[in-house]
């Protein structure tokens, strides 16, 4: 199998969709059932992997379709609470795929550990003595990580940034900028911080406060981008350029004002963290990280960026920190999220890290594009009246009837439900 368009997959059985998923990873059975939830975390696994357990919390996992980045067909495995996400991702992945589908690319994996430095008398001295010892600090920090240096990372330069005033007085920090492969990072950035401070107060003659990694991973950059013709996004009575203007409006608004760029922005990682979440990456990192980027210029804007071409298509962007692995952490230790990395089929965490950044942007298309057209509300309201009438005991093909009915009717309510239900039987037991 190699295409990830699939048409109607809503439509069908958990059981048929999940047969298809592992056909399309080549799941051996226990992958299969780590899936379904059925062979997932165990309670021993999970009280290794955190204190004080006394359960599990189980979410559902489902799989975007139809999206094509640098030219390859990918299946996103993403996991969340929130109707609509999926269907919205998958939607959107269609458009694009229209206009030859998304193309990533990202930066090295370099993430960068804050050295605080206390108590210095001459903050500009101190900075020149560190910069002087650069490659000394970088020989240090390499001890401590022979494998990430064996895999050709490893630390790579210091920057240093002096913060004159500060509520606790001057104080100067040390940037060590580490180049962590396929791990997220975290655990080899602090370790090689934590080995630095004694030489750090060595050279600088100061007080070594905080050594912990910076969340703000500016160094470590996906980026993603697409282009979708405009006759690609006409429907019913909406002509496609139009649809694409109002996308382009819709984006203005948040590139110029923070209160809908926080909507905005809440919007694409809608999409990154129920990736984030299926494939066992540390979610709050990167929301900290996306969330602090969209706010370098010093006014929290839009992390997106749309346009449109002479010809009227839209052209979507988007550029973010996102610090990921695959290896160790969640990632690695829990059954479902090393399934849903060989659902993605990625190589390395740059890969991994693009493909999150084209389901930002399709997520972000997904929103602004019902913002800007119908509301939001319509796509809501189909999804949930589905729900609602398989809640009211719809089965089968009863379940689309009565929704579309309900949708029709502009009531979705389960006593509308029940009642639609009993007339499609009389109906049908008439016939
Ligand atoms: C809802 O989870 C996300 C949206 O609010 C995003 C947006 O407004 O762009 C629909």
């Amino acid at each position: 199998m190699t295409s990830s368009r699939v048409s109607g997959f809503y439509n069908w059985t958990l059981e048929e969709r999940l047969a298809w998923a592992a056909r399309w990873a080549d799941l051996t059975d226990a992958e299969t059932a780590a899936l379904a939830g059925m062979l997932g975390l165990t309670l021993g696994q999970a009280d290794r992997m955190i204190e004080n357990v006394i359960g599990q919390y189980t979410l559902p996992l489902g799989l975007a379709l139809n999206f094509q980045i640098n030219a390859r067909d990918v299946v996103v495995p993403m996991v969340i609470e929130e109707p609509s996400v999926v269907a919205g991702a998958s939607f959107a992945a269609k458009l694009a795929r229209a206009g030859g589908g998304f193309r990533a690319e990202s930066t090295p994996p370099e993430m960068i550990g804050q050295i605080q430095v206390l108590d210095l008398t001459d903050l500009d001295a101190a900075r020149s003595a560190l910069l002087a010892a650069r490659e000394r600090i970088l020989a240090r920090a390499d001890e401590t990580d022979p494998v990430i240096r064996r895999l050709g990372g490893g630390a790579r330069d210091v920057d240093v940034r002096l913060l004159p005033d500060t509520p606790a007085g001057p104080m100067l920090v040390l940037h060590l900028i580490y180049d962590c492969r396929d791990a997220m990072g975290a655990n080899a950035v602090n370790t090689a911080c934590e080995a630095l401070a004694p030489l750090i107060a060595d050279i600088t003659g100061g007080r070594v406060g905080l050594r912990i990694l910076s969340n703000l991973a500016d160094r470590r950059l996906a980026r993603a981008e697409c282009l979708v013709p405009a006759s690609a996004l006409a429907f019913d009575d909406f002509a496609g350029v139009d649809v694409a203007r109002g996308i382009v409006e819709a984006w203005a608004f948040a590139a110029a004002d923070p209160y809908r760029a926080a909507t905005h922005n809440k919007g694409i990682m809608n999409g990154i963290d129920a990736v984030a979440l299926a494939t066992g990456q540390d979610w709050r990192a990167i929301e900290a990280g996306a969330h602090a980027y969209a706010a370098r210029s010093g006014r929290y804007t839009s992390l997106s960026t749309w346009s449109q071409d002479p010809q009227g298509n839209l052209i979507g962007w988007i550029e973010l920190p996102l610090a990921v692995g695959l290896v160790g952490g969640a990632s690695r230790s829990h059954p479902t999220a090393r399934v849903a990395l060989k659902l993605l089929r990625v190589q390395t965490a740059r890969e991994l890290a693009e493909v999150m950044a084209a389901v930002g942007l399709a997520q972000n298309l997904a929103a602004i594009r019902a913002l800007a057209t119908e509301g939001i509300q319509k796509g809501h309201m189909a999804l949930h009246a589905r729900q609602v009438a398989v809640a009211a005991g719809a089965e089968a093909d009863e379940v689309a009837r009565v929704a579309q009915r309900m949708v029709a009717e502009g009531v979705v309510r389960p006593d509308r439900a029940e009642a639609m239900l009993t007339s499609l039987r009389s109906e049908r037991g008439g016939t």
